[in-house]
């Protein structure tokens, strides 16, 4: 059986400027492509980032990928509001007949001191198998040395592909794709020299580095992965591919 892993972008399922504010819209419309994809033989891995759940609180805690933390209410209150984001995407896939559960990484998941992600998946093999489809949130995690620093999805889905031996990858961001300067969406990165100049930071708060850490850390993934919007979801899980692929 095909394993997916695919993340649906903190800006495409929230109001990423609006202050833990999900955009039910946009999270029906992915249920819906999910359900559907379901209904053949599949397994599915859902990571979610955090949009305005994760970042303003994130920003506000002064902690993100590499800057830790020790402020034990300010990393409950990240690690909840992701909580609570994981909880209306759970809801909306069980509407589309998804099996879905949570997996929270803050209870699974670690860096080291030299900076490794270490996320062990027995579990979620286990649930994939069982025909449960995974939900994982971007989160705060134990950093050694550091107290705790953001996971975010991308990284997730980076390390999860490798550990499942993913098939197929998808990030599913608000964007059609990696844009070129003309703001076309380029079909093909094999690597990171051939996109630098064109790659900036994203305009809303964003602890986790935005599209060029994105392509940065699919460029070290076996498997191709694509980046897409909502509106090629459905294409993407129908063929395993859409917007840009990343080599
Ligand atoms: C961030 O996850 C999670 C937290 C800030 C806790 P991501 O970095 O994957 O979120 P998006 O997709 O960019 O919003």
């Amino acid at each position: 059986m095909m394993v997916t892993v695919l993340k649906l972008g903190g800006s495409v399922i929230t109001d990423k400027d609006q202050p833990e504010t999900a955009d039910q819209g946009a999270i029906e419309t992915a249920a819906a492509a999910i359900g559907g994809f379901l209904q053949a033989d599949e397994q599915l891995v859902v990571v979610h980032g955090g949009g305005s759940f994760g970042h303003h609180h994130a920003a506000r805690v002064g902690v993100s990928s590499t800057d830790g933390s020790r402020d034990v209410a300010g990393l409950l209150a990240i690690h909840r509001a992701m909580g609570d984001l994981t909880d209306i995407v759970l809801d909306t896939l069980h509407d589309h007949s998804v099996d879905a559960l949570p997996v929270a990484p803050l209870s699974a998941a670690h860096r080291t001191a030299d900076d490794t992600v270490e996320f062990p998946s027995s579990h979620i093999r286990t649930m994939l198998d069982e025909g449960f489809t995974p939900v994982i949130n971007g989160d705060v995690v134990a950093h050694a040395g550091k107290g705790a620093t953001v996971l975010s999805g991308d990284t997730i889905v980076v390390s999860l592909a490798q550990s499942l031996d993913a098939d197929r990858v998808g990030l599913c961001s608000t964007v059609g794709g990696v844009l070129d300067d003309s703001g076309d969406v380029i079909a093909e990165i094999e690597a990171y020299d051939d996109v630098a100049d064109v790659l900036g930071g994203s305009e809303s708060t964003d602890v986790t580095g935005g599209m060029a850490a994105k392509v940065r850390q699919l460029l070290d993934l076996d498997v191709p992965a694509s980046v897409f919007d909502l509106g090629s979801l459905a294409a993407f899980l129908d063929t395993g591919s859409a917007g840009t692929v990343v080599r």
